[in-house]
């Protein structure tokens, strides 16, 4: 796309990229003016709702950076945001906007790579053009379902998911067990799928009541994985049936 210049936003964490950053520009290393950072006391400080609210802004592009593995100031910090990050890639996967964002590793020496990654982050997303979500005429259904993938993020279940995932699949429990990580994934992977259906069909009880038949057309998933998500919602007090229409019950957002 001609003349396109990216608009992207940076997490620096405080210790190793940041200051990495800083030295690009003492030493006067040349790199593209596109990303705005903000800095971090580490990688792992870098909520998932960050980097949804950025895009949902319309945002070209988030680039997280921390310390290299072994070496945050936190000890862990960069594990977390690993995990973090892989979970945000797994739900933007839905609407196709997993190459919008990126996670790497810049040490408080490495000027000269951060330069490097920043004029590689900013190509590629020239290529990419500009995200749907930008500009007057943004994709209002991709908008729709990135406000729902931000609130199924957001669900306990998720949160728990990622924060135990080191706990569950690297360490053995009191009974020396490991949870295997291919199993964990696949229950990793439904919970996402899950989260993001209820998500979904809560923005839409939002708008208006609605029957079950409708929002299995809206989501285009079979009516009764819209009836086994309802009854899970029922169980959280997030939904309730509010009448009758002919021999259809209308839910209602509670
Ligand atoms: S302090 Fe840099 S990643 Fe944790």
């Amino acid at each position: 796309m001609v003349n396109f210049e990216p608009r992207i936003l940076g997490f620096l964490c405080n210790w190793c990229s940041y200051a990495g950053a800083d030295l690009a520009g003492v030493s006067r290393i040349q790199y593209p003016p596109n990303m705005r950072v903000i800095r971090v006391m580490c990688s792992g400080r870098v909520d998932p709702k960050f980097i949804f609210e950025g895009l949902l802004q319309g945002l070209d592009g988030i680039f997280i950076m921390g310390c290299h593995i072994g070496d945050c100031h936190y000890l862990e910090g960069n594990y977390e945001a690993e995990k973090k990050f892989h979970m945000v890639k797994k739900f933007l996967e839905f609407i196709g906007m997993q190459n919008r964002v990126r996670l790497d590793w810049v040490s408080a020496s490495e000027g000269a790579r951060f330069g490097e990654l920043v004029l590689e982050f900013v190509n590629h997303i020239k290529s990419l053009g500009p995200s749907p979500l930008s500009g007057v005429d943004k994709d209002k259904s991709l908008e729709f379902k990135l406000k729902a993938i931000e609130r199924a993020a957001g669900t306990s279940r998720i949160r728990a998911l990622v924060g135990r995932e080191r706990k569950i699949t690297e360490f053995e429990n009191v009974y020396g067990e490991k949870y295997p990580m291919d199993k964990f994934e696949g229950l990793f992977n439904e919970a996402i799928r899950d989260e993001f259906i209820r998500a979904s069909i809560l923005l839409f009880l939002e708008k208006e009541p609605q029957s079950i038949k409708n929002l299995a057309l809206q989501l285009n998933i079979d009516s009764s994985e819209v009836l086994e998500n309802i009854v899970v919602l029922k169980g959280r007090a997030q939904v309730d049936m509010s009448e009758i229409e002919g021999i259809s019950p209308i839910y209602i957002r509670t």
